[in-house]
C-alpha cells in the first residue's frame, strides 16, 4: 500500500497512516525511509491476547478512555468538572508545502484538534497542536501534548539537564525507564535546568555516532516532557505546556495553541541532533536588518561594580572598555530611582536622578562617541513592593485573594496577563528607547512564580515582546533569568541572546556552556570573561583559560578592565582582537562536542573547509603523556592543515613540557590526514589544569 503520509526532512523521515475517521497511525519517526510497497499496520499486527476485538494501536493524538491505556494527548472536562472521553469520529489530513495538517473532530463531545508538523529539510520537524470546542458548552483543558512521537523500543539512554542558580545545566544520563519517565517545570519559567528537552541515545550513540531522537519545546513557561513504556514495547515521548487545573477554559468557539515542539533525528549522534536544534532555532530568530550582524563585544557593568554607580563611574568604566576594544556597553541593575541594592525600585522605569541627574541620554551620546553601542538592563515583569508603581497598582502584582504574597529577592511579579499591566510596560520601555540612544536591552527575570501566572503570563510576554520589536525593531535583547533561567526556544523569536549564568567561574562554565551548546547556537550563548577570583565562587583562574572558555560563544567582559594591570589589560584586549577575528567562523556553522582521554573535554566550531577547536583541560590529568584526542567528525576529510593558534592556561607551577610538533603548529600548519585524526587522533600537547588549546584545522 501507500497512501502513506511520509514526511522527509534530511537524513530523518515521520510516517503515518491515514485511517478512516481515526487520527493517523504512526508508523515511523528515525531515518529516512522508502515507504512504496508497505503494508497497512493492520496487515502487521495479528491479534494480542487481552486486546480489544477492534486494534487500538499507538496515532499521532491518542486519547484514553476506549481502549487507549497509553498517555493521552488530550485531558479534558466539562463544565460540571467531570472527565470528558474523547473519541475522533472525524479525520482529515492535508499535505501543506512542508509537512501535513491533522483535523480531528469529536463531534459527541463537541471538540477538534488541529495537529501540524512541518519538516525544515534538515532532519527537524516542528510540530504543533491547537485544541478548539466546537461544542455548545465550555470545556475546561487540562492537557494538550504539542506532539505524541514513537521512540524505538532499544534506545538505551535518556539525557536530560537540571540546574539551580549559578549551577545551570547539569547533564544527567540514565537509562529508559521501565515505566515512565517524567520532567515537569513548574516555575513559571523554563528554569535553570534548560528548556524542555531531552535526547534519547540509541545502542551505542554518543557525540558524534549512532541515532539520536531529540525533543525541545519552544515555551518559556511551565512545562511536561514525558517518556512512557508502551506495553507493545516501544516508547512514547511527548512534550507540552503544563496547565494548571481550570487554568484553560474553552467557552464555545475558543481554541487554545499549545507552543510547537522541535524534533530532531540523527544518525550522527547528540551533534547532529544539536545541528538540527541549531538550524531550527536560526530560523525563529528576527535579526535587524533580516542578517545577523557579527556579535559585537560586550562589556556588562554587572559585577564590575553591582548597584554602586553613577554617571562619572559609569563614564570611566565605558572609556576603559573601549580602550581595550569592546564594542557594546550595557549599563547594568542599579541606574533607575530608588534602586541602590535589591530591596526597592523595580517598576519605576526613570533614570535615578541622583545618580543620572541628566537622565541617561547624555552618557549613552558619549558612551556611543566612544564607538560602542549602548545596552540597557530592564526587569520589566517585576516590581518591588517598595515602588510608585506598587503603591499606585497592587492590584497588578500577581496574587491570590486573602494569601500571603511570597515575594523573591524582595520583589513581586505583575500580572502580564492584564492589558493595562503589558500597557503601562510598553510605554514605559518605548519612551526609553525613544527618549536614550539604546541599541540593547538586557531583559532580566529574577524570580520564580509563585503564585504562578500559568500560560497567560507566557503569552502576555511574548505579545510584550512582540509589540516592542515591531516598534524599535533595531533593537536586539537578551533574555536573562537570574543568569541562564530563561534559555528557551520559546523566546527565540523576540531575543538575540541568552545570558547563560551568573556562575563566570571557568571551570563551572565549561558544562554549563555544553548544556547550552545542546539546545541552541553558539552565537545566542553570553560569555564573558570574568574576575579572578570568580564572584559566583571564589577560584581563580587565569586570564587566557577565563577568556579561552569563553570564546566560543557571544563574548563579552563582566569586569572592571581597571583592576587589571597594564599588561593584562593588554592581553584582555588581545582576546577581544582574537574573538572579533574568529567570530564569524565560530557563530555561522556547527557545534560538536566530544569528550577526550583523561578528562579531557572538546568542541569544535565552524564547517567542512574550517573550524576552531577548543581541547580544554579541567583537571590535572592522570596520564603520564597526553593520549591522542580523536575527533569522529573529521573522518570524511581529506588533508587537514592543524595549527595551534594558542595554549590558554596559567604560568604558575611548573611549565608543562612541550613537544617539537606543537612547536611547529604554533608557527605553520602540520597537515594530518582527516581519517587520522578522526580515528588515530590529534596528538594534544601537555596541558596543566585549567587551560584550553585552541586549533585551526583547515581543509586543506
Ligand atoms: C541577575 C542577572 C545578572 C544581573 C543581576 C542584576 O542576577 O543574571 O547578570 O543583571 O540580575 O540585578
Amino acid at each position: 500500500m501507500s497512501g502513506m503520509f511520509a514526511l522527509n526532512s534530511g537524513d530523518a523521515a515521520i510516517v503515518l497512516e491515514p485511517r478512516e475517521g481515526r487520527a493517523p497511525a504512526w508508523r515511523h519517526w528515525g531515518a529516512a525511509v522508502d515507504v512504496a510497497g508497505l503494508p497497512p499496520l493492520a496487515d502487521t499486527r495479528g491479534a494480542a491476547s487481552f486486546s480489544f476485538d477492534e486494534d487500538v494501536p499507538f496515532d499521532s493524538a491518542p486519547v484514553g478512555g476506549l481502549g487507549w491505556f497509553g498517555p493521552a494527548a488530550v485531558e479534558l472536562r466539562d463544565a460540571t468538572g467531570a472527565g470528558m472521553v474523547v473519541s475522533w469520529t472525524n479525520s482529515d489530513v492535508a499535505r501543506t508545502d512542508d509537512g501535513l495538517v491533522i483535523c480531528l473532530d469529536d463531534t459527541v463531545q463537541g471538540v477538534r484538534l488541529v495537529q501540524t508538523i512541518a519538516a525544515d529539510g534538515l532532519g527537524g520537524f516542528r510540530m504543533g497542536a491547537t485544541l478548539t470546542n466546537i461544542g455548545p458548552a465550555p470545556i475546561q483543558l487540562d492537557w494538550l501534548a504539542s506532539a505524541v512521537l514513537p521512540l524505538p523500543g532499544d534506545a538505551a539512554q535518556l539525557v536530560s539537564w537540571r540546574g539551580r542558580h549559578n549551577a545551570e545545566l547539569v547533564q544527567k544520563v540514565e537509562p529508559l525507564p521501565a515505566h515512565a519517565w517524567q520532567r515537569e517545570g513548574r516555575r513559571g519559567i523554563a528554569g535553570h535546568g534548560g528548556p524542555a528537552g531531552l535526547f534519547v541515545l540509541g545502542e551505542g550513540a554518543g557525540h558524534a555516532t549512532g541515532p539520536v531522537h531529540a525533543l525541545q519545546l519552544c515555551w518559556s513557561g511551565d512545562s511536561r516532557i514525558r517518556v512512557e513504556r508502551d506495553d507493545e514495547g516501544f516508547f512514547i515521548a511527548m512534550a507540552g505546556a503544563r496547565l494548571a487545573p481550570g487554568e484553560v477554559v474553552l467557552a464555545p468557539g475558543a481554541s487554545w495553541h499549545a507552543p510547537d515542539v522541535l524534533a530532531a533525528w540523527s544518525s550522527h549522534g547528540r551533534n547532529g541532533a544539536t545541528a538540527v536544534f541549531h538550524a531550527a532555532v536560526r530560523a525563529m530568530v528576527r535579526w535587524p536588518g533580516g542578517t545577523m550582524p557579527p556579535r559585537k563585544v560586550h562589556l556588562n557593568s554587572w559585577e564590575a561594580c553591582y548597584f554602586d554607580h553613577d554617571e562619572a563611574r559609569i563614564l570611566a568604566l565605558a572609556e576603559a572598555a573601549a580602550q581595550i576594544g569592546i564594542e557594546r556597553f550595557v549599563l547594568d541593575d542599579g541606574w533607575f530611582v530608588g534602586r541602590n541594592d535589591d530591596t526597592a525600585g523595580l517598576g519605576d522605569w526613570t533614570p535615578d536622578p541622583a545618580k543620572y541627574p541628566q537622565g541617561l541620554a547624555p552618557l549613552a551620546h558619549r558612551i556611543i562617541a566612544t564607538g560602542m553601542e549602548f545596552g540597557l538592563w530592564v526587569e520589566p515583569e517585576m516590581v518591588n513592593p517598595d515602588s510608585d508603581l506598587y503603591r499606585a497598582h497592587p492590584g497588578w502584582a500577581l496574587a491570590l485573594p486573602d494569601r500571603a504574597r511570597p515575594t523573591a529577592r524582595n520583589q513581586s511579579v505583575l500580572d502580564l496577563s492584564q492589558a493595562a499591566v503589558r500597557d503601562y510596560l510598553f510605554d514605559c520601555l518605548d519612551h526609553l528607547l525613544r527618549d536614550v540612544p539604546i541599541s540593547y536591552l538586557k531583559w532580566d527575570h529574577n524570580r520564580d512564580l509563585a503564585p504562578s501566572g500559568g500560560a497567560a503570563q507566557v503569552r502576555g510576554l511574548y505579545d510584550l515582546l512582540a509589540r516592542l520589536r515591531a516598534a524599535h525593531p533595531g533593537v536586539e535583547i537578551e533574555a536573562c533569568a537570574g543568569g541562564g533561567g530563561r534559555s528557551d526556544a520559546g523566546m527565540a523569536p523576540y531575543v538575540h541572546r541568552y545570558w547563560t549564568s551568573d556562575n563566570i567561574d571557568a571551570v563551572s562554565r565549561v558544562d554549563i556552556q555544553r548544556g547550552f551548546l545542546a539546545f541552541l547556537p553558539p552565537e545566542m550563548m553570553g560569555s564573558h570573561v570574568g574576575a579572578s577570583p570568580a564572584h559566583a565562587t571564589g577560584r581563580a583562574q587565569a586570564l587566557a583559560f577565563r577568556a579561552a572558555v569563553a570564546m566560543p560563544g557571544h563574548f563579552g567582559v563582566e569586569m572592571d578592565p581597571r583592576t587589571l594591570d597594564a599588561q593584562e589589560r593588554d592581553e584582555l584586549a588581545g582576546w577581544i582582537g582574537f574573538h572579533r577575528t574568529w567570530r564569524d567562523l565560530l557563530h555561522s556553522g556547527q557545534v560538536w562536542l566530544g569528550e577526550g582521554p583523561d578528562g579531557l573535554v572538546w568542541q569544535a566550531q565552524g564547517n567542512a573547509q574550517a573550524q576552531l577547536l577548543f581541547a580544554i583541560r579541567r583537571a590535572p590529568a592522570a596520564d603520564r603523556r597526553p593520549q591522542p584526542l580523536r575527533l569522529p567528525h573529521l573522518a570524511g576529510q581529506g588533508a587537514c592543515k592543524v595549527r595551534l593558534l594558542r595554549l590558554a592556561g596559567g604560568t604558575g607551577g611548573h611549565a608543562a613540557p612541550t613537544a617539537p610538533l606543537h612547536r611547529a603548529m604554533v608557527d605553520a600548519p602540520v597537515t594530518l590526514a582527516g581519517n587520522w585524526l578522526a580515528h588515530a587522533g590529534l596528538p594534544m600537547p601537555p596541558m596543566n589544569a585549567q587551560t584550553v588549546a585552541i586549533f585551526h584545522i583547515e581543509a586543506g
